[in-house]
């Protein structure tokens, strides 16, 4: 699977949380529209969410070596307070787009520093699910022509 997809705590629960905020979208329609896509384009793709710190860790870990070339990660709440995790995308140095569904900018002050923004290839914030989907795009051309 070339493409990673990470989801942090909580996105579990989208569809049916805060939906004012974070959208109607569940996290498995989102995980089956970047699938097919990814699929259309030719590349395999994997999602994985935890609400547990370390289970993120441990997987970006096993991104070294199980074929992953780019990573897609909303971190959720660890946004804003995991250095291990960050620490975890930048060992493994494989490029990453952060994606937040709300614009974290206009909402509380502690959510607008990131742990992650200066390590990755670029942040779309704000754009609710459409986020992922243009984040995938991006990944796709990055990727493109050089399948294995
Ligand atoms: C979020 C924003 C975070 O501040 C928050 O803790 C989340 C979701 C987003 O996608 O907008 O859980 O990453």
């Amino acid at each position: 699977m070339e493409i990673l997809v990470l989801h942090g705590p909580n996105l579990n629960l989208l569809g049916s949380r805060e939906p004012a905020v974070y959208g109607a979208t569940t996290l498995a329609e989102i995980d089956a529209a970047l699938l097919r896509r990814a699929g259309e384009a030719g590349f395999g793709l994997a999602s994985f969410q935890s609400n547990h710190e370390g289970a993120l860790v441990d997987r970006v870990q096993e991104a070294r070596s199980d074929g992953t070339r780019f990573i897609l990660i909303n971190p959720a709440a660890f946004t804003h307070t995991s250095v291990a995790l960050r620490d975890a995308l930048a060992a493994v140095a494989l490029p990453f787009i952060e994606v937040h569904l709300s614009n974290v900018h206009r909402r509380e002050a502690f959510r607008h520093h990131s742990y992650f923004s200066e390590l990755a290839e670029g942040v779309i914030v704000g754009l609710g699910a459409s986020g992922y989907r243009l984040a995938l795009e991006f990944a796709l051309e990055r990727l493109d022509g050089t399948h294995n």
